[in-house]
């Protein structure tokens, strides 16, 4: 099938990769011209494990193109994917302006039947103004065409973004009444439904509400268990055997109850937050929503507060982690940037090192900021070190030449990646979450 993936960041290129991927024409639209001048190089703007070689293949084998021109990409299409971004907007609300900048583009310039999916987060009810906003710019062009509007929310986890997207647990479709459009979504996925993944039907506002609902599902997961870690630090207890003990309860399962700093992203903070906007708009009572919210903001200050509390005035800390989550270099939302924020107002020196998220963190860090080439070299000669992303580079340290780098001897784990016992037997003080 011949599609369009409107919006090239971390949804839209690894779909546009990945469709292509699975035997589509594929046409990649974004308005930064950088982006698409690196993507016709094959060069992807972004870190995704296994991204590159898709891109690098795809464009090969004529699959894949990409233009900076909506109005390039229409004549030829069948189906429009928007996967633009929707970032926390005015009262916590989604921010849909990109969404209905496309929806307009799209009604401005379409001149054949065109199935138009939105596979952004957006809040229910969007893909209804969608839908209008079109009909009534087809009503004004005096064209009749049909250009339904369906909902098509996307599941995929950055630094696994390319093995989600091409064996999805799921794929979720909201359709209300078309069945050309259904037929026409269970032709474009057959790849995946070939292999045995379910594709799933339901009415476009069901959809709308599936991805915000897991998204705060996940996220009351992870406050749930957060939650506890001060009552463990209070009664000596280990957070770590209360999530083991839960997590083999099959109901109940061990994924998700990993205690830490707390959630980031560009994803879960927004989304727990639409929801709450989304709750307020209605009228409706939401209150696990805020309370998995307000632990989360609590957990990154109680953290920050320990930090500060035991830090000696003017000292040198090593940073291990800025990205918000391993195999990313996304920095929305990243704990790590209240973490330096916070050290650096207080007069400490901070040194970072992360695999791949450097480079992006350039561009929201304070300037004070220093960056090491690696986790020792961000620890040597520093007073302490804080692991605040739980990289795999970070999990087999050689502790005895960490302590031998470090001038002090304190190591707080924000992901509780490392064993207190083994930690301390090497003469550091281990500071965990809930430890
Ligand atoms: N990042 C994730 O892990 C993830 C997972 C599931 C769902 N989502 C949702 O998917 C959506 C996209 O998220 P993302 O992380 O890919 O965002 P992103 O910021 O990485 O990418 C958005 C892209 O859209 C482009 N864009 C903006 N306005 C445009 C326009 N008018 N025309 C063409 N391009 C335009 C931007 O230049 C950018 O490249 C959001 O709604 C998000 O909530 C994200």
């Amino acid at each position: 099938m011949r599609i369009a993936i409107i919006g090239t960041g971390y949804v839209g290129l690894v779909s546009a990769a990945c469709f292509a991927e699975l035997g589509h024409e594929v046409i990649g639209v974004d308005i930064d011209p950088k982006k698409i001048a690196k993507l016709k190089k094959g060069e992807s703007p972004i870190y995704e494990p296994g991204l590159e070689e898709l891109l690098k293949k795809n464009l090969g084998n004529g699959r894949l193109s990409f233009t900076t021109e909506i109005r390039d990409a229409l004549p030829s299409i069948q189906i429009l994917f928007s996967a633009v971004a929707t970032p926390q907007g005015e009262d916590h609300k989604a921010d849909l302006k990109a969404i209905f900048a496309v929806t307009q583009s799209v009604a401005d310039s379409i001149d054949h039947d065109l199935i138009f999916v939105t596979k952004s987060t957006v809040p229910v009810g969007t893909g209804k103004k969608c839908e209008e906003m079109i009909e009534e710019t087809l009503k004004k062009r005096g064209l009749s065409i049909n250009v339904p509007v369906i909902s098509n929310p996307e599941f995929l986890r950055e630094g696994m973004a390319v093995g989600d997207t091409l064996m999805p647990d799921r794929v979720i479709i909201g359709i209300n009444d078309d069945t050309h459009a259904k037929k026409m979504m269970e032709e474009l996925y057959k790849p995946i439904t070939r292999v045995g993944k379910p594709l799933v039907f339901m009415n476009r506002e069901s959809a709308e509400i599936v991805k915000y609902a897991s998204n705060a599902f996940l996220a009351t997961k992870i406050s749930f268990i957060n939650m506890l870690t001060e009552l463990c630090e209070k009664t000596g207890a280990n957070i770590r055997d209360i999530a083991h003990g839960m997590g083999l309860d099959d109901r109940i399962g061990p994924r998700f109850l990993h205690a830490g700093i707390g959630y980031g992203g560009s994803c879960f903070p927004k989304d727990v937050k639409a929801l709450m906007a989304l709750a307020k708009e209605y009228g409706i009572l939401m209150p696990i929503i805020n309370a998995t919210d307000e632990v989360n903001t609590q957990q990154r200050a109680r953290f920050i507060k320990k930090i500060l509390e035991v830090l000696p005035q003017k000292s040198t800390v090593a940073v291990w982690g800025l990205a918000f989550k391993p195999k990313t270099d996304d920095m929305r939302d990243a704990p790590s940037a209240d973490v330096i924020t916070a050290l650096i107002a207080a007069g400490h020196a901070v040194k970072a090192f992360d695999p791949a998220a450097m480079e992006t963190a350039k561009g929201v860090m304070p300037k004070e900021l220093m960056y090491a080439s690696s986790p020792l070299d961000a620890a040597t000669d520093s007073d302490a070190v804080i692991l605040l992303t739980e990289w795999d580079e970070f999990r087999g340290v050689d502790l005895k030449a960490l302590k031998k780098a470090m001038k002090g001897a304190l190591f707080f784990d924000g992901r509780n990646v490392y064993e207190s016992k083994e930690v301390q037997s090497l003469g550091l003080a281990y500071l965990g979450i809930g430890i």
